[in-house]
């Protein structure tokens, strides 16, 4: 059967850490969304591993890892990806398969995402300019190339040139930006598609035939729901969808197949690039977060806003998600904070609202309605046990349970793969 993976905040909920602990139970991983947007941090045996489009699982000799269809995939930063794996002494040969029909993320759609977002001026989103939202966009409007027709030069060209034709239109006559020649990508790419030939399979057939055989996969969610392009902080979003529904659509697999649903929660709240955050903290507090916590992008070393943890964002994220239980990471960062605060309702034009609301004026203009706990000072980074935490640290985490009614199984307390409490 399948277990999925999702992040219950902006991302960066320390997914790649879980998926790391959780794969060594399974037999595949698969990642179902997302692109090289995304970055996963592991860490093993002081080796800082960061992943943007290969699954975490690919650390474990004897596991398959999955791209699925889902996935957008920019076959520059997966060969920069795979020959980093090699130099480290891992190789992805017969470990790694990569869906015929996910999409390719080319030279056009960097480009585009770049200058998309400078011309959107007051409404910049700050993307990570990886190509992400215009692949999408051209799967969409049904010129984006697959994975399948990129492996097959004739094809390739051709979908090519007709996707050239619009995009050079917009550089020329209205970014003002450099015209792309199809022929000289054509040529860049011939070892990326000579190379990509080796992983390209049918993954839904490959994967629904393993669940059947009684195999174990871990669907792997990049992003956070609150990133969610259906059901994130609208227009700040990314263009997928990283919920646990998205498993299905992005990897082919029945939703019949899922049998437990895993929430990723940071202990406290962060956020890259524009959009609302009604817990931010903007004075030294939340640099001190920032600077503990070592909270800067993964992919583009942007520092990430810092907040206290939002229980109304991860209820909201537990129900849409289904999530059976959390795992809470990074507890570790709050230890020596005298007073810990938990995001509860927010208020709105006189009125206290309990869930989180799809209106992004009310989400963007809202005022917080917290609880505050005491905090600990003790160390906690080797504690083994959940009765070794501090008295305080253990009501922090059951005053979350309370209010996002799902159990914390996990509590992670650093960044190396040992540092996990199970309760
Ligand atoms: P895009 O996904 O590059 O289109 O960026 C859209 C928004 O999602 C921006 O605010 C990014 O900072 C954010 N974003 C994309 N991927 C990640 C991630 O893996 N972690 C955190 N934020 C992300």
């Amino acid at each position: 059967m399948v277990e999925v993976v999702v992040g219950t905040q902006w991302g960066d909920e320390g997914k790649g850490k879980v998926i790391d602990y959780l794969a060594k139970n399974v037999d595949i991983i698969a990642r179902y969304q997302g692109g090289a947007n995304a970055g996963h941090t592991v860490v093993v045996n002081n080796n800082k591993f960061v992943f943007h489009l290969i699954p975490s699982g690919i650390l474990y000799s004897d596991k398959i890892c999955v791209i699925g269809n889902g996935v957008v995939i920019d076959p520059v930063a997966l060969f920069e990806e795979i020959e980093y794996l090699k130099k480290n002494g891992i190789d992805v040969e017969n470990k790694l398969y990569i869906a015929e029909n996910a999409h390719i993320t080319l030279p056009y759609h960097k480009i585009l995402d770049q200058v998309e977002d400078k011309f959107r001026g007051r409404g910049k989103l700050g993307t990570t300019g990886r190509g992400i939202g215009t692949t999408y966009t051209d799967k969409y409007a049904r010129i984006g190339i697959r994975v399948v027709d990129f492996i097959d030069d004739d094809v390739f060209m051709e979908k090519l040139k007709i996707a050239l034709e619009l995009k050079n239109y917009l550089f020329k006559e209205y970014y003002k930006e450099e015209i792309l020649s199809s022929e000289k990508i054509f040529k860049e790419y011939e070892f990326y598609r000579n190379e990509m030939k080796k992983f390209v399979i049918n993954t839904s057939l490959y994967l629904n035939e393993e669940i059947e055989k009684g195999k174990k996969v871990l669907a792997e969610g990049a992003q956070g729901t609150f990133l969610d392009i259906d059901f994130g902080t609208y227009p700040y979003v990314t263009a997928s969808n990283p919920i646990s529904g998205g498993a299905c659509i992005g990897l082919g697999i029945s939703p019949k197949k899922i049998e437990k649903i895993i929430g990723v929660a940071k202990a406290y709240t962060t956020r890259v690039g524009m959009g609302p955050f009604p817990t931010e903290i903007k004075d030294n507090l939340g640099e001190r977060l920032r600077s503990i916590g070592n909270e800067f992008g993964a992919t583009t070393g942007r520092p990430r806003r810092c907040g206290w943890f939002d229980a109304v964002l991860v209820k909201f994220a537990c129900i849409i998600n289904g999530i059976d239980e959390i795992v809470l990471t990074k507890l570790d960062v709050l230890t020596g904070f005298e007073k810990i605060k938990i995001g509860v309702a927010y208020k709105y034009e006189g009125k206290i609202i309990e869930n989180y609301p799809l209106n992004s004026k009310i989400f963007s203009n809202c005022d917080v309605i917290y609880e505050e706990i005491d905090g600990w000072n003790e160390d906690i980074s080797k504690v083994k046990s959940y009765k070794e935490l501090p008295k305080n640290a253990k009501k922090y985490i059951e005053k979350i349970e309370e209010k996002i009614n799902v159990k914390i199984t996990k509590i992670s307390t650093g960044f190396l793969r040992e540092q996990i409490i199970e309760r």
